[in-house]
């Protein structure tokens, strides 16, 4: 037995919610009992492009156990359209500004064009097939192919968050005094998200009052969402979401089956649940957008960047001027005096791209570290090198100083630990057998997001010494769960097993959605806020407590330690205190204002990673057979769910580079790949040996604790290093994601 706590927060503590989700105790939402709940099943439209001329439900209706087929001729209209704004703003957060079925239009395929509902899952999807649907087909445009005539440059993308161009300096002079320049055109598949666990809303009305059981990366955007939508006050929506299963960006807007799901359920006057299938996931929910990312980058003899030129060109919605933000980082994170970056987009027959794992950075930085590494083999000089002669310690963009970096500590401890030193630059030269050996490296980085408005959580302690804290945000897979119960813990001066975190409801109190890997830090700093100031509201009611042995302490000498506060050697447990003082428990509330736009810094997290694969000169097979990532996420809650994390982005990053696709059929308009046999991710099978360096860097700007995050930085770069170490395996550049067999025959 020690006599002290050891400091809870890093602790690679088991997660919280690991038994029941490997036993099947966890309800995720669709498997929540709802009595008496009815089902709806979505028909999706067939063409991608025109109108419904006619719609016969009369087949579908008269099914037995059919209680309602709602359509654009009897689905109420929607209240009010809200703009699309990312979540993490905390404002209603509509996944795109189109609503379905408010009339006959069909701006893609598999727009909802019909919602079936039953007294069974099986009897809504039989009579969804009896849906007739007649329909004025034009010409559908979704490929770049078809689009990159007839473009434009946006004001903002991203939900008005992000200038449409971007620069500084001279681009053309920058360019025109560079000794070396290298210029390529990176294309990129389609991505869909795929979580196993689909988009699903169960919605139960009592009288005017919703409740709705949804999957979500925010429950109080998805309460905003739906207010707005259905015209009701956020006084009577509630959502929950206890277990999410996975997102990966996903579930972080509110798409529209959350609303259709209420208006069924008012429709049919008894709760109706709604699970989209996997085919329907790939249509309903977003998707990360086809893409054409153009860069030319000039550099001096000696290595140093004179200019980049990034333009990017992608398709979105009839709608929204969405792009996710590929070319921020590449503006940010090297010094470079010119600068310009630019996105065109065109009008396309798909629903609004939306957020998709490190959304921008992932495919931005497959670009910019694809580019640095050819650079780096023009002037003969190691790829390492490269990159450090051109460190900024300062947001390049900005000027302004990084909070923190450790940029430099991962390019070093990153190569060190994965044997990068002594490596013979030459491509081609490496062979085992049939196998061509190659090793890159690349860059990574994602910026620290902070949401828009205070975020809030709350505490109690019993007087049984238990303690439950509280806050409103899901835990999607990520471990927040876990790590908040850890910062409870230590806030509270309590050891972690007599301390609960309970969320994912909006009657606990308001956490933005937990986006842009920016969970981890404005939540442990609503849950070290309420924690800190229950701690302190004890120690203060002890020392005034005149039969306390504290009393008369001054609090500044008191610390607590497994829920006994000491002063000096007088002690007080807190449940004595609680007890002596007839206190069932006691209660706090905390709140952390974020840093608003105007704080003088850039917040960036820093990454470094190196790749090795084995290519088959013959038969063109890629394996990755090691890679190594070090990041310097500031301060680390858990060192085993952080490293869960970044392990996990690392093999998100090799699917991107080798394995995930999607593809629109360019005459039908619609995707080819619609189920998880053919949208290949990373399996076991291609899972390498993942090594992770967590370096810590101390940060005191962007929150209480010093947390730059860990959900999508493990991704950002991987894809490059791969495609690098493809390049020195066999000596051919492939500037396109997948990179597939084809393209090394
Ligand atoms: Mo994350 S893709 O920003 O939800």
């Amino acid at each position: 037995m020690t006599t002290t706590t050891p400091s809870a927060i890093g602790q690679p503590l088991d997660r919280v919610d690991g038994r029941p989700k490997v036993t099947g105790h966890a309800r995720y939402s669709a498997e929540i009992p709802v009595p008496d709940t009815a089902y709806a099943y979505v028909v999706g439209s067939r063409i991608a492009a025109g109108r419904v001329t006619d719609i016969d439900v009369s087949a579908a209706r008269a099914e037995e156990g059919v209680l309602a087929v709602l359509t654009h001729r009897n689905l109420p209209r929607i209240a009010e359209q809200p703009p699309l704004i990312p979540s993490l703003a905390g404002t209603a957060a509509p996944g795109q500004t189109f609503f379905p079925m408010q009339d006959d239009t069909v701006h893609y395929a598999g727009q909802q064009i019909a919602v079936v509902i039953a007294d069974t899952w099986e009897r809504a999807q039989h009579a969804a097939r009896l849906v007739r649907v007649s329909y004025a087909e034009s010409t559908p445009v979704t490929t770049l192919d078809q689009g990159r005539d007839d473009t434009y440059v946006p004001e903002k993308i991203f939900g008005g968050w992000i200038p449409g161009r971007i620069e500084r300096g001279d681009v053309a002079a920058g360019l025109a005094e560079a000794d070396v320049l290298v210029d390529g055109t990176f294309t990129y598949a389609a991505n869909n998200h795929n979580p196993i666990e689909p988009a699903c809303t169960t919605a139960q009305w009592e009288g005017d009052e919703l409740l709705l059981y949804d999957t979500t990366q925010g429950v109080n955007a998805t309460q905003m969402t739906v207010s707005r939508l259905l015209g009701l006050p956020m006084s009577k929506i509630r959502v929950m979401g206890h277990y999410v299963g996975g997102s990966f960006g996903c579930k972080a807007m509110i798409h529209a089956h959350s609303a259709l799901a209420a208006m069924a359920a008012r429709e049919v006057g008894r709760p109706v649940k709604l699970v989209l299938t996997r085919e329907q996931m790939f249509t309903s929910v977003g998707h990360r957008e086809e893409q054409e990312q153009h860069l030319t980058m000039g550099a001096t003899r000696d290595g140093r960047l004179t200019a980049i030129r990034h333009h990017k060109l992608s398709p979105t919605s009839h709608f929204d001027d969405w792009a996710e933000p590929s070319i921020g980082v590449s503006s940010e994170i090297y010094a470079c005096p010119n600068y310009e970056g630019v996105y065109r987009l065109f009008r396309a027959n798909t629903m609004t791209p939306t957020f998709m794992r490190a959304p921008g950075e992932a495919s931005g930085m497959y670009a910019l570290e694809c580019s640095m590494d050819e650079l780096a083999h023009e002037l003969g000089m190691d790829p390492v090198e490269l990159r450090l002669r051109n460190y900024t310690d300062v947001d390049a963009m900005s000027g302004r100083p990084w909070s923190s970096s450790g940029q430099r500590e991962c390019y070093e401890r990153g190569a060190r630990r994965f044997g990068w030193a002594g490596r013979d630059p030459r491509p081609g030269t490496r062979r085992e057998g049939n196998w061509l050996i190659g090793t890159g490296m690349a860059a990574a980085c994602y910026p620290v997001a902070p949401p828009a408005n205070p975020q809030r959580a709350r505490a109690r302690l019993y007087a049984d010494g238990t303690a439950v804290v509280q806050a409103a945000t899901p835990d999607f897979g990520t471990g927040v769960a876990t790590v908040m119960t850890q910062v409870a813990a230590e806030g509270l001066g309590v050891s972690v097993d007599r301390c609960r975190f309970e969320n994912g409801d909006t009657d606990l109190p308001n956490i933005a959605a937990a986006v842009g890997s920016a969970g981890a830090g404005m939540i442990s700093a609503a849950v070290h806020a309420a924690a800190t100031g229950l701690r302190e509201q004890l120690i203060k009611r002890a020392v005034t407590d005149p039969r306390s042995p504290l009393h008369g302490a001054d609090t500044v000498d008191v610390v607590v330690r497994d829920g006994v506060m000491i002063a000096g050697t007088a002690t007080d447990a807190y449940t004595e205190l609680l007890q002596r003082n007839f206190q069932p428990d006691a209660e706090a509330s905390g709140q952390w204002s974020p840093p608003s736009g105007d704080v003088p810094y850039g917040m960036m997290t820093f990454g470094a990673q190196f790749a090795e694969v084995a290519v088959d000169a013959e038969l063109g097979l890629v394996r990755v057979r090691r890679m190594t990532g070090a990041f310097a996420p500031g301060r680390v809650l858990n060192a085993r769910t952080a490293r869960s994390q970044l392990t996990g982005g690392m093999l998100w990053g090799l699917g991107q580079a080798l394995l995930e696709a999607n593809y629109m059929n360019p005459d039908t308009g619609r995707w080819v790949n619609s189920n998880l046999g053919e949208y290949l991710v990373a399996v076991n099978a291609d899972a390498p040996d993942v090594d992770v360096e967590l370096i810590e860097v101390e940060d005191s700007i962007v929150n209480p604790l010093g947390v730059k995050g860990v959900g999508e930085i493990g991704q950002v770069g991987a894809a490059a290093a791969i495609a690098n170490a493809v390049h020195h395996a066999t000596g051919r550049r492939v500037r396109k994601l997948p990179i597939t067999i084809e393209d090394l025959l």
